[in-house]
C-alpha cells in the first residue's frame, strides 16, 4: 500500500520501492513534516523528534517543520500561502480537517480558521520511479473575493540531523542552457526563479541537494543520498532554499508559482490550482536520481498519445537557409534529407506572412505565396513521397508590430497605457488571457493542421515579458496574467492534439527556454538549444539529463562551430547528436557525394542504437564537471545490449584517454564489445571488469568521439 493512514499517531506514510515520506497532524491540527528519506523498516520508525522551543524568540516544531506552511504565527520562513481577505486580514491559518485515500492518491481536506477558503492538498505516488507529487487546490467556499499573493505547491524541511547541505542546479543563458550550479547551503536564503513568463533560459525549475559527510565529501553519480525536486510550469516558478541557524539548523525547499507580480482574485465558488511539484529521494547519487526522473518523464509526464514511441530522425532548415524557405530550396533539402534517411522534414521560420527577416510577418499566418506559389501542398507532398512526415514551425504567442495582425488588433498584445511597448527580438507577446485571441489562435493552427498534412509542429516563444498589461481587464485580475497565459497555452496545445492526435508537438523557446516538465505535458519533445556547436552541446546535454530523459532532448548536426578554432568532423558532430533524438540541420546541399554517403551511414547507425539511446537506462560516465573527456552509457532494461558514447578533447601533455568504468550491468554475465576500443583490449569482458577495471575508448584524433556497443553473450 503505497499510502497509509496511522490514526492512533496521526501519521500519514507515502512509500515507494525505496523511499518513504512521512508527516502527521498534531492536536492543533497543524500539518508536521516527519521524515523524507530511505525506506525504514516499521512504522514506529517515522515518528516525529520533539523539538524544544528555547525562548519566546524561536519558532515552535510545527512552523519550524510545516508541511504546508500558511502565513500565520511568528516565522521567518517561506510561506507556501499569503493571501488577503476581504476585511483586509492578511494571516492565513489552516488547520487540517479530513483526508481521503484512493489508491496511489492522498487528498487532505485544511481549513482556514475562520474565513471560507478550503484548501486541498493532493499527492500522488509513482512507485515505479521512487518518486510523488503533490500539488494544493484553493476554493473560495465564501461570499468575499479572497486575493491570493502566493501559492507555492509545496514545502519540504530537509532531514536536520545533516545540515551542510549542497545544492545543484542548472543554471545558463541563450545558447549555453543547462550549466551544472553547485553553491554550499548557508544560513538564508537562495532562490532560483524564473519571472519573463517562461520557465527560462537562465534556470530550470529543478533542484537538488546532497549533504557533505564529516570529510567534506557529498553525492557523486554511483554514491550518496540526494533529495530533489521538479516544478512542472512552463511560466513563472520559484524554488526557495533557506537555511535557519538556531536552534535547529533547518534546511528546507519551497516551491511552485513565482509570486513576483502575482495575484489571483479567488472569487466565490471558484478554485485554483498549483502546478504539480514532483519529489524524490535517492539513495545511490546523482545517476539514479536522473534515471528515475527519466522515467518519471516518460511513464506519467509526457502525453500518453507517444510517451513510448521512438522519436523520429528530423531534418529542419533552420541552419541551413534561416528564413530563406523557398519552395525549389526546401525540395532540393527534403531530397537530400530522404536520401540519408530522415524520417521528418521540418520546414522553420519564414514560411508565412512578409517573414523575410524576425522584423515582420509573425502573426500573419498565410503562406507566402513568393515563396510558395501554389501554397505548401507541393512541398509537402514530396516531403510525404519521399517517405517524411511533414513538418513545421509556428510561433503562435507573439506578434511583429510590423505585420497585418497588428496593424488591425494593437490591443491584443500585453501593454500598458502611455508606455511605449519594448520588443524582444522585435516582437511583442499576445494577450493569451482574451478569449478572442485564444479563439483566433485556435481557428488559425486548427486549419492550418487540418488543410495540410502536417505531421509535426515545432512550437516557438522568443522572448520574456515586458509590460505585462491588459488594460481591459479589472485592476483585481491585472496579476493574473502570468498565470492565465500558460493556462491558455496549455488549453490551446490540448485542444489542438484533441483535434490532431496524430500529429507530434515540439517545444521550443529561443533554445531551450521552455525544457521543463509544465510544456513535457503537453509536448512531446523540446529542443534544447540554438548551440548547435557539438562540443558546446556536450555540457548542455548533460546538464539537460540531470533531469530530463535523452528521448525528449533534440539534437542536431550542423555546420555550425561556434569555436571557430576548432574543426570537428562529421562523425564527432553526429555522436554527439547521437546522446538524444537525433536531428540534422546541416546544408545538405553543400554536402559532397561522399559526406552524404558519410552521412547515411552514422543515421543508419543511430537507427540501429535509437531503442537504447531513447529508451535504456542513462549512466554519466564522468562527472559532470569534466570538461576534457565526457562519457555517457546507454543500458537496456534487462542488461542485455548497451552503447557508450565518449568525447575527448585536447589532451594536456601525453595524457591517454581516461578508462571507463560502465555501471549497471550484470555482473556475472560475459559482454562482447565492439568499436572503438583501443588496441590490445580485451573485447570480451565480465561485466563486473567492466564496471571495476573498465575499458579505454580509442579516439583517433583531439576533439574526437568514441562509440562503443556491448552485448550480452547469451
Ligand atoms: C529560435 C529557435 O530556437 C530556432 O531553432 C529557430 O526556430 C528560430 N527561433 C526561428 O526564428
Amino acid at each position: 500500500m503505497p499510502i497509509q493512514y496511522f490514526a492512533e499517531q496521526q501519521l500519514f506514510l507515502i512509500t515507494t520501492h525505496n523511499t518513504a515520506y512521512a508527516f502527521c497532524h498534531n492536536k492543533e491540527q497543524d500539518l508536521v513534516h516527519v521524515y523524507w528519506g530511505e525506506k525504514l523498516p516499521y512504522p514506529e520508525d517515522y515518528h516525529i523528534f520533539p523539538l524544544r522551543v528555547l525562548s519566546s524568540f524561536n519558532s515552535s516544531s510545527h512552523e519550524l517543520l510545516a508541511e504546508y506552511p500558511d502565513r500565520s504565527g511568528i516565522q521567518n520562513n517561506e510561506p507556501c500561502l499569503r493571501a488577503t481577505f476581504a476585511e483586509g486580514t492578511r494571516d492565513v491559518r489552516l488547520r487540517y480537517a479530513t483526508h481521503q485515500i484512493e489508491g496511489e492518491e492522498l487528498t487532505l481536506h485544511l481549513k482556514e480558521q475562520f474565513y471560507g477558503l478550503e484548501v486541498v492538498l493532493r499527492y500522488r505516488v509513482f512507485a515505479d520511479c521512487d518518486m510523488l507529487a503533490r500539488r494544493v487546490e484553493l476554493t473560495n467556499s465564501g461570499e468575499s473575493p479572497i486575493t491570493l499573493e502566493q501559492v507555492l505547491s509545496g514545502a519540504l524541511p530537509l532531514p536536520f540531523d545533516r545540515d551542510n547541505f549542497r545544492l545543484t542546479h542548472l543554471s545558463g543563458a541563450w545558447a549555453v542552457e543547462t550549466q551544472l550550479d553547485r553553491p554550499l547551503i548557508t544560513p538564508g536564503r537562495k532562490v532560483l526563479e524564473g519571472r519573463l513568463n517562461y520557465s527560462g533560459h537562465a534556470a530550470n525549475p529543478f533542484f537538488a541537494l546532497d549533504a557533505l559527510d564529516a570529510e567534506g565529501q557529498g553525492a557523486t553519480e554511483t554514491r550518496g543520498e540526494v533529495w530533489f525536486g521538479v516544478v512542472q510550469w512552463s511560466g513563472n516558478w520559484k524554488i526557495v532554499i533557506e537555511q535557519s541557524r538556531s536552534p535547529y539548523k533547518v534546511t528546507r525547499v519551497a516551491a511552485g508559482l513565482n509570486d513576483y507580480d502575482f495575484g489571483w482574485q479567488l472569487e466565490p465558488q471558484t478554485r485554483f490550482e498549483s502546478p504539480w511539484l514532483a519529489l524524490g529521494y535517492s539513495n545511490a547519487g546523482f545517476g539514479q536520481m536522473s534515471r528515475n526522473l527519466h522515467r518519471y518523464e516518460i511513464n506519467h509526464v509526457l502525453p500518453k498519445a507517444f510517451a513510448a514511441d521512438l522519436r523520429p530522425v528530423l531534418y529542419n532548415s533552420w541552419e541551413a537557409v534561416l528564413f530563406n524557405v523557398t519552395e525549389t530550396a526546401q525540395m532540393e533539402l527534403a531530397e537530400k534529407a530522404a536520401q540519408i534517411g530522415s524520417e521528418v522534414f521540418v520546414i522553420d521560420d519564414g514560411w508565412f506572412g512578409q517573414r523575410h527577416n524576425d522584423r515582420a510577418g509573425l502573426g500573419d499566418w498565410y503562406v507566402n505565396s513568393q515563396k510558395f506559389p501554389n501554397g505548401l501542398k507541393p512541398l509537402i507532398d514530396k516531403v510525404n513521397a519521399l517517405g517524411m512526415i511533414f513538418g513545421i514551425w509556428v510561433e503562435p504567442e507573439m506578434v511583429n508590430p510590423d505585420s497585418d495582425l497588428y496593424r488591425a488588433h494593437p490591443d491584443w498584445a500585453y501593454h500598458f497605457p502611455n508606455r511605449e511597448p519594448i520588443t524582444g527580438r522585435n516582437q511583442l507577446i499576445l494577450n493569451l488571457c482574451r478569449e478572442d485571441v485564444q479563439e483566433w489562435l485556435f481557428e488559425w493552427l486548427d486549419k492550418l493542421l487540418s488543410e495540410n498534412n502536417v505531421g509535426y509542429v515545432k512550437w516557438d516563444y522568443n522572448r520574456g515579458m515586458s509590460e505585462p498589461g491588459w488594460p481591459e481587464a479589472p485592476q483585481a485580475q491585472q496579476r493574473e496574467i502570468w498565470v492565465r497565459h500558460i493556462q491558455a497555452f496549455y488549453k490551446l496545445v490540448d485542444r489542438l492534439r484533441g483535434n490532431h492526435p496524430g500529429v507530434l508537438f515540439e517545444a521550443c523557446s529561443g533554445g531551450g527556454g521552455r525544457a521543463d516538465l509544465g510544456a513535457l505535458s503537453h509536448f512531446d519533445h523540446v529542443w534544447t538549444s540554438d548551440n548547435t556547436d557539438p562540443l558546446d552541446r556536450l555540457p548542455i546535454q548533460l546538464g539537460y539529463s540531470l533531469v530530463h530523459s535523452p528521448k525528449t532532448m533534440y539534437c542536431w548536426v550542423t555546420d555550425t562551430d561556434w569555436n571557430s578554432q576548432y574543426k570537428y568532423d562529421l562523425r564527432y558532430r553526429f555522436h554527439s547528436s547521437f546522446m538524444g533524438s537525433l536531428g540534422i540541420g546541416s546544408n545538405l546541399n553543400d554536402f559532397s557525394p561522399e559526406e552524404l554517403a558519410e552521412a547515411t551511414k552514422y543515421v543508419a547507425e543511430y537507427k540501429t542504437i535509437r531503442p537504447l539511446i531513447q529508451h535504456g537506462l542513462f549512466y554519466r560516465l564522468t562527472p559532470l564537471s569534466e570538461t576534457t573527456s565526457l562519457a555517457a552509457e546507454y543500458l537496456a532494461e534487462d542488461k542485455r545490449a548497451g552503447v557508450v558514447l565518449a568525447f575527448n578533447h585536447r589532451p594536456h601533455f601525453w595524457q591517454i584517454p581516461r578508462r571507463l568504468r560502465l555501471q549497471g550491468l550484470a555482473p556475472d554475465a560475459i559482454y562482447s564489445l565492439r568499436g572503438d576500443i583501443v588496441e590490445g583490449e580485451p573485447t570480451s569482458l565480465s561485466g563486473q571488469a567492466l564496471m571495476q577495471r573498465g575499458i579505454t575508448p580509442k579516439f583517433t584524433r583531439h576533439f574526437g568521439s568514441a562509440l562503443i556497443q556491448l552485448s550480452k553473450n547469451e
